[in-house]
């Protein structure tokens, strides 16, 4: 018995050893962590239970049949966050620098099987060279079976990747079809094809960072929603996020204990809008002042900043943020902005997180790049994004809730269940003077002086539209209130929105405008 026990613990020794000392020395000087040290980090002390820990590949391509390491290059297996299960896989660099083949991808689907089954989000990271060279197409098929359970498991339970290091070639997809991407800046990039490729096809000189680097994938692509100092801040943040959402789709998001005696007055919040209109303000301070203390994360913070999402809690409970920020751009919509808002509202829907719309938007960028580049199509992502949620939904108009934007950004008719517009709001087709212009232009041309007949016109279009009352008088809002009392107002809203029953007509699916 002491012997066959003594064959198991070496095997569990080798295994744990992976790719060899002088490959995980190599893996901590690059500044990275190794399959194991990231799953201990993530997971509660003591909750890991690996599967698939003695997998081995099964091909003898190229002499691999001499190279055989115990879990085929990724670490897999369910374990708890928080006390509360997740499922997760690790790939292992230091085995063929964590390239996927058969029996790799094998380990992953079962995890990711066993977590849309059972209801439990699922968490890769994502460590490796992409398909195994020496596999040829078994690896190519192994993608293809984690792609297919991504789209699955899409909408059912959580999924979140971390890109700790190399995600090349068509792996990028796997992580671009789940939920949220984190990187690691510095030691992780991601790409379709690499800077030697794009060389010969494009002639374009470009370093890996350049092309797919962390910044470059936070900021100007959008394709990562968290670009991180390192390994451990990703793992933090990692659970950070667990924190404010479900395990499943048909569970509600955790929440913590609320005391309701709380003072929930916000008098700060009645100075926050300049006097001028086209003055900006930071949305962010507002959103600040109406959660619960520290409790915003934000989502895809450099990317299209123009628009704010991201988590919170109101009230001990868990709810997502859509906000236009009038200190970019001033909150105007375009293609990015609507791309990234109409994400996070469908990952809210999906996952029943009420949501609080903020808006203050003066309507879609104009110009030739905007329309060429489809801001018809991409707007219309949004407006449909929030026409479909059946999660509780209000919003607040701050400011300007001008033209068509006054309708997409959650408006009563696309089915807000309430609407408030603080005394600041200003509730038109356009702004004053944009309208006196095309409304008075024949008065204002013929005019001794035209400038001050414009000036009077502007002044007039502003006294009779530019406040939040024609809407109140439609019951397009349902209260017009001081800033002050907001947060007061959406504790008690969000909790008596919170047993909200509403269907979508029976249908497959519907046709997002993508
Ligand atoms: C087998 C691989 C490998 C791969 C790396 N290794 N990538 N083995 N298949 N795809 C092995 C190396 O041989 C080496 O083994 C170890 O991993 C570490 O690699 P290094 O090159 O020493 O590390 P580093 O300098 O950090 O460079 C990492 C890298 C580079 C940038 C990932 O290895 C690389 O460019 N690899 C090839 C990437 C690639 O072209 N993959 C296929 C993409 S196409 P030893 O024994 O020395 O430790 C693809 C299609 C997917 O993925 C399609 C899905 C639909």
């Amino acid at each position: 018995m002491t012997s066959k026990t003594d064959i198991l613990k070496s095997k569990i020794k080798e295994a744990h050893i992976g790719g060899g000392e002088k490959r995980i020395e190599s893996q901590h000087k690059k500044g990275k962590l190794t399959a194991r040290e990231r799953i201990s980090l993530l997971l509660d002390e003591g909750t890991f239970e690996e599967i698939g820990m003695l997998s081995t590949h099964r091909s003898s391509n190229f002499g691999l049949e001499k190279q055989k390491y115990l879990g085929d290059g990724v670490v897999t297996g369910y374990g708890q966050i928080h006390g509360r299960d997740v499922y997760v896989f690790a790939q292992d660099f230091t085995v063929f620098g964590g390239s996927l083949a058969e029996m790799h991808a094998k380990k992953i689907c079962r995890v990711m099987d066993l977590a849309i089954q059972n209801g439990v989000p699922f968490i890769g990271l994502n460590d490796s060279g992409g398909a195994r060279i020496q596999e040829g197409v078994v690896s190519l098929g192994g993608y293809a079976d984690i792609f297919y359970r991504n789209v699955q498991a899409s909408g059912v339970i959580p999924q979140i990747s971390a890109i700790m290091g190399p995600c090349a070639g068509g792996a990028v997809y796997s992580p671009a079809l789940t939920d949220f991407i984190y990187m690691v800046q510095d030691t992780s990039f991601m790409f379709v094809t690499g800077p030697n490729v794009v060389k010969t096809v494009t002639h374009e000189e470009v370093t890996s960072e350049e092309l797919g680097g962390a910044s470059t994938h936070s900021e100007k692509s959008g394709v990562t929603h968290f670009a991180v100092e390192n390994d451990l801040k990703c793992i933090k943040d990692i659970k950070k996020l667990m924190s404010y959402i479900p395990q499943n789709c048909e569970e509600e998001a955790p929440s913590i204990p609320y005391n309701s005696n709380t003072d929930e007055l916000r008098p700060d919040l009645d100075t926050i809008i300049p006097e001028n209109p086209n003055q900006p303000y930071d949305i962010k301070e507002v959103i600040q002042h109406l959660i619960d203390e520290d409790s915003f994360y934000e989502v895809h913070e450099n990317f299209a900043q123009n628009i704010v999402v991201g988590f919170a809690r109101m009230g001990g409970k868990s709810i997502g943020i859509v906000a236009n920020q009038p200190a970019y751009l001033a909150g105007v919509l375009d293609i990015n902005s609507s791309n990234k808002g109409a994400r996070f509202v469908r990952f809210c829907d999906a996952f029943n997180i009420p949501l609080l719309v903020l808006e203050d938007v003066p309507g879609f960028l104009p110009g030739t790049d905007q329309e060429w580049h489809g801001i018809i199509t991409n707007g219309a992502k949004l407006l449909y994004a929030f026409c479909e949620a059946t999660v509780p939904r209000i919003t607040v108009i701050t400011r300007k809730a001008y033209g068509g934007a006054y309708d997409v950004m959650n408006s009563k008719h696309i089915g807000a269940d309430m609407n408030y517009a603080w005394v600041s709001a200003e509730i038109a087709v356009m702004g004053a003077k944009g309208a006196a212009e095309i409304i008075f232009r024949k008065e204002i041309a013929e005019a001794e002086n035209p400038e001050q007949k414009w000036l009077e016109k502007e002044k007039e279009y502003a006294e009779k539209f530019a406040n939040p009352y024609n809407a109140a008088k439609h019951g397009y809002v349902d209260e017009v209130i001081e800033p002050s009392v907001t947060r007061k107002k959406l504790i008690r809203a969000f909790k008596i929105l919170k047993n909200k029953v509403a269907h979508l007509p029976k249908k497959k699916h519907g046709n997002i405008p993508l």
